[in-house]
C-alpha cells in the first residue's frame, strides 16, 4: 500500500526526478582515499600508508578533529584494494582480514560514533579495476545488503571488467536494490566514465533518476595538467552537463587534489573555486595527518564551500574565453547571488583584467561583492562600473555578489545553505571596505 502510494507520488510530482533517497539535495562532502593512497596494501612496510582501517580511523580523527566536520566535510570513503581476494563461504563480500582486522562494521562504528558518514568502493563486473572481486549481476542484491547490514551510507560503484549491456543492466539494478535495503546510501556511478561521458551513449536523465552522482570522465592524476584536462572537458561541454545536475543528482570531475605534492597555492585555489563554480562533490584525497596551513586554508574556505553548496543546487558556466588567456565563469545562487570566477591560463604574470558586471550580462542595478580567498569585503559597484581584477598565472579571482538593496534587510545570514557561514560572512560586512584594484 505504502509502495503504491510512493509510486503516484513519483509519477506526479516533478520534484522526485533524482533518485528518491533523499540524499544529497547538496554536493557531498568529505574524503576519499584513492588519489593520494591508490592500492597501497603493503601494511608490513608502509603501515602509515596502506589501505587498512588505521588509515580510515586516523583520517576520521582528524575529520572530527580539525574543523572539517563542522564545515560539511563528512564522509569518509573508502576505495578499491579494501576487500579480500574472495568472498566468504555465503558468497558476501569481506574485508581483508590482515588490514581490517576489525572487520567493516567496527570501523562504520568508529566513523558513526564520531559524527561521519562511511563511504565503500564495489565495481560492476567481474572485478574491481585493482583486481578484487567484483559485483557481477547475480551478486547485486546480496552486496546491497551486506553494505547496508554494515551501516554503509555511500558506495562508489566502478564499471572496470564490464561492458556496455552489463552496466546498463548492473547501475539501475544496484540502485533500486540500495533502495530496497532501506538504508540511506548515496550512489556514485562511473557508469558514464566508462561510456565517453556523452550522449547518445550516456542518459543524463536516467543517471539523474538512479544516482545521486556520477563520474563523467577520467581519473585525476596529482598534476596542474591533469586539473585543465578535467576543467576543459567539463567546461567544453556545459551543454550537456549543466542541466544534469541539481539537488540530488551531480556531475563528478573527481577529487580535490589540495594539500598534495602537484598543485601550486593558486592552482589549488583554482581547483578549488572552480569545483565550487561546477557544483562538484568536494571529496580531498590528501593526508590530513600532515596538510599545510595553506591547503587547509583554501580547503576549509568557508565563503567557496558556501557557494559549492549553494541550496539551489545550480551548476555554473563558462561564460568567456578570452584571447588572453583569462576565462570568467559564474553561478547563479539562491536569494539573487551569484559566484564569479576569474580564471588566468597565462604563463607570464598576473593579469590585470578589465570588465563590468553589466559586460558579464548582470542586469542593471548596485552589488555587493566578496573576494573570496583574501577574505574581503569589496566597495559596492554598480553594473556598470568598471573595475579590473589581478588574476596571477594558474590562479583565479573569486567573487561573491549578491544585489546591495538587499544588503540591510538582514537575509544574508540565510544565503549560503550551511548556518555557519552566516555570522562570518556577515562580521566582514562591518568591517572596513577593501580597496578595488584600479
Ligand atoms: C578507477 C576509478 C578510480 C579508482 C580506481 C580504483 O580507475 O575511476 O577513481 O576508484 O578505479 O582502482
Amino acid at each position: 500500500m505504502q509502495r503504491c502510494a510512493l509510486t503516484l507520488v513519483l509519477a506526479f510530482s516533478s520534484a522526485a526526478l533524482a533518485l528518491d533517497n533523499g540524499l544529497m539535495r547538496t554536493p557531498p562532502m568529505g574524503w576519499l582515499a584513492w588519489e593520494r593512497f591508490r592500492c597501497d596494501i603493503d601494511c608490513q612496510n608502509d603501515p602509515q600508508n596502506c589501505i587498512s582501517e588505521t588509515l580510515f580511523t586516523d583520517m576520521a580523527d582528524r575529520l572530527a578533529e580539525d574543523g572539517w566536520r563542522e564545515l560539511g566535510y563528512v564522509y569518509i570513503n573508502i576505495d578499491d584494494c579494501w576487500s579480500s581476494k574472495e568472498r566468504d563461504n555465503q558468497g558476501r563480500l569481506q574485508a581483508d582480514p590482515k588490514r581490517f582486522p576489525r572487520g567493516i562494521p567496527r570501523l562504520s562504528r568508529y566513523i558513526h560514533d564520531r559524527g561521519l558518514k562511511l563511504g565503500i568502493y564495489g565495481d560492476i563486473g567481474t572485478h574491481t579495476c585493482g583486481g578484487y572481486p567484483g559485483t557481477t549481476l547475480d551478486k547485486v542484491q546480496t552486496d546491497a545488503q551486506t553494505f547496508a547490514d554494515w551501516g554503509i551510507d555511500m558506495l562508489k560503484l566502478d564499471g572496470c571488467y564490464s561492458n556496455s549491456t552489463y552496466q546498463e543492466l548492473g547501475y539501475p539494478m544496484m540502485s533500486k536494490a540500495l533502495n530496497a535495503t532501506g538504508r540511506p546510501i548515496g550512489y556514485s556511478c562511473s557508469w558514464p566514465a566508462y561510456q565517453g561521458g556523452l550522449p547518445p551513449k550516456v542518459n543524463y536523465t536516467q543517471l539523474g533518476q538512479i544516482c545521486n552522482l556520477w563520474r563523467n570522465y577520467a581519473d585525476i592524476q596529482d598534476s596542474w595538467d591533469s586539473v585543465l584536462g578535467i576543467v576543459d572537458w567539463f567546461f567544453e561541454n556545459q551543454d550537456v552537463l549543466q542541466p544534469a545536475a541539481g539537488p540530488g543528482q551531480w556531475n563528478d570531475p573527481d577529487m580535490l587534489l589540495i594539500g598534495d605534492f602537484g598543485l601550486s597555492l593558486d592552482q589549488s585555489r583554482a581547483q578549488m573555486a572552480l569545483w565550487a563554480i561546477m557544483a562538484a562533490p568536494l571529496f580531498m584525497s590528501n593526508d590530513l595527518r600532515t596538510i599545510s596551513s595553506g591547503a587547509r586554508a583554501i580547503l576549509q574556505n568557508k565563503v567557496a564551500i558556501g557557494i559549492n553548496q549553494d541550496q539551489r543546487g545550480v551548476q555554473g558556466r563558462r561564460l568567456i574565453k578570452e584571447k588572453s588567456g583569462i576565462e570568467v565563469y559564474l553561478r547563479p545562487l539562491s536569494n539573487g547571488a551569484s559566484a564569479l570566477v576569474f580564471f588566468s591560463r597565462r604563463t607570464d604574470m598576473p593579469y590585470r583584467y578589465m570588465t563590468s558586471l553589466k559586460t558579464l550580462g548582470y542586469t542593471a542595478g548596485v552589488y555587493e561583492a566578496f573576494d573570496v580567498f583574501p577574505e574581503k569585503r569589496l566597495p559596492e559597484l554598480k553594473d556598470t562600473t568598471e573595475f579590473v581584477v589581478s588574476v596571477n598565472p594558474s590562479g583565479v579571482v573569486m567573487w561573491y555578489i549578491y544585489p546591495a538593496a538587499d544588503w540591510w534587510k538582514g537575509a544574508e545570514p540565510s544565503r549560503f545553505s550551511e548556518k555557519l557561514i552566516g555570522p562570518k560572512f556577515h562580521r566582514y560586512a562591518n568591517e572596513a571596505y577593501a580597496p578595488l584594484v584600479l
